[in-house]
């Protein structure tokens, strides 16, 4: 292959594209918060205001899950939910030297950019390995790795910032992009395409048990068999459906989240793989294993209280959570999104 080298043509200087007012406010304007090497201090900023930079995920209750999950030099982790790698990075310091962390998602697009940031922090494939799978398949990525079991398992639920904030996901019920939300673009139908083909008493259904909606109803018979191209298209067809003095109201905007995060939960068929996942994790601990889960709304913590419940009685954990851990007052002021958290932890026998 000839590379086709022109030494004295000049580079053409690319300009930023300009964006209107004094601060940028779409996902891909914020330039600053996308280098944050360069912007440390743009990135602070943003931090200090209780927001998240834009492409980037703060980890949630790292100092409980460090307590609860007791890592130690020389120990096996199964992170389940890599995400931006925040938690790995927290266990990885702990379990180094000797130990060795298997990361977890379901994301083809963000997985490659977090497994470069743990490379280049040092971390080599004798101590991170990363898979691009659901985590309903920990039992087969273990045996890949030619481990019969780990010491410590972590699943953080739901999204991560990276893919909440980028209007391209299609999970953003703030800025407009395409309805996808599909963790993995690669496979399974949109919400689009489900809201083409569903009928009212089956989204009334997803509505109700995805997300307690108590509109479940009115909305089910608008959205169901609608097709709507934009995530603005969906928010703005939910705001519709109350009259207009409530349009813009506080409830208003907590059904689209709601309709949302139901929505969400169906297309990644989040339910079934939790169930398999709690299912299958009692037989992927180590003797005296730990595993913590992360949860963010009362769907899944039932599921992770119960599965732990019956684990205990079964003879499978030798102690478990009875309450929830939920992130301090400081966590939930300097990062909302932390606020639902709901921590819960089980340890092998
Ligand atoms: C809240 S984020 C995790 C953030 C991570 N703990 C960190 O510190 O950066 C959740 C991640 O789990 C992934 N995920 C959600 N459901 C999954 C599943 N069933 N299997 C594998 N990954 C999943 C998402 O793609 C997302 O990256």
């Amino acid at each position: 292959m000839t590379l086709n080298l022109e030494p004295d043509q000049p580079v053409k200087h690319q300009r930023r594209k300009r964006y209107s007012g004094t601060h940028p406010r779409r996902f891909e304007e914020k330039y600053k918060e996308h280098n944050p090497n360069r912007y440390a201090d743009t990135v602070a900023k943003v931090l200090d205001s209780g927001k998240t930079p834009a492409g980037t995920h703060r980890p949630i209750m790292v100092a409980e899950i460090l307590d609860v999950l007791a890592p130690k030099p020389g120990d096996v982790v199964a992170d389940c939910t890599l995400g931006f790698g925040g938690h790995a990075r927290a266990l990885l310091e702990k379990i180094i030297p000797g130990g060795r962390l298997i990361g977890l998602d379901a994301d083809p697009i963000e997985l490659p950019k977090t497994e470069q940031r743990l490379r280049e922090l040092g971390y080599d494939s004798n101590c991170v390995t990363v898979h691009r799978s659901n985590f309903a398949g920990l039992p087969k990525i273990l045996a890949a790795n030619q481990l019969s079991g780990v010491d410590i398992i972590l699943a953080d639920l739901g999204v991560s910032s990276m893919q909440l904030d980028n209007p391209s996901r299609g999970f953003s019920t703030k800025g407009d992009g395409p309805l996808d939300m599909r963790m993995n673009p690669q496979r399974g139908q949109t919400a689009s395409d489900l809201l083409k083909k569903i009928e009212a008493a089956e989204l009334e259904t997803i509505l109700t048990d995805n997300a307690d909606e108590p509109n479940a109803r009115t909305l089910a018979i608008v959205l169901a068999g609608k097709t709507f191209e934009t995530t603005k298209q969906l928010a703005n067809a939910i705001r519709e459906t109350f009259p207009e003095p409530r349009r813009r109201s506080d409830d208003a905007d907590l059904t689209i989240r709601r309709a949302f995060q139901a929505l969400r939960i169906a297309v990644n068929d989040e339910f079934s793989a939790l169930d398999t996942f709690l299912r299958n994790v009692r037989y992927c601990l180590n003797p005296s294993g730990r595993i913590a889960v992360l949860t963010f709304h009362s769907g899944e913590d039932r599921r992770v209280k119960k599965s732990f419940e019956a684990g205990l009685s079964e003879g499978f954990y030798s102690a478990i959570a009875h309450e929830v851990i939920r992130p301090s007052p400081e966590e939930r002021r300097a990062n909302p999104r932390s606020s639902p958290a709901k921590l819960r932890w089980a340890k092998a026998k």
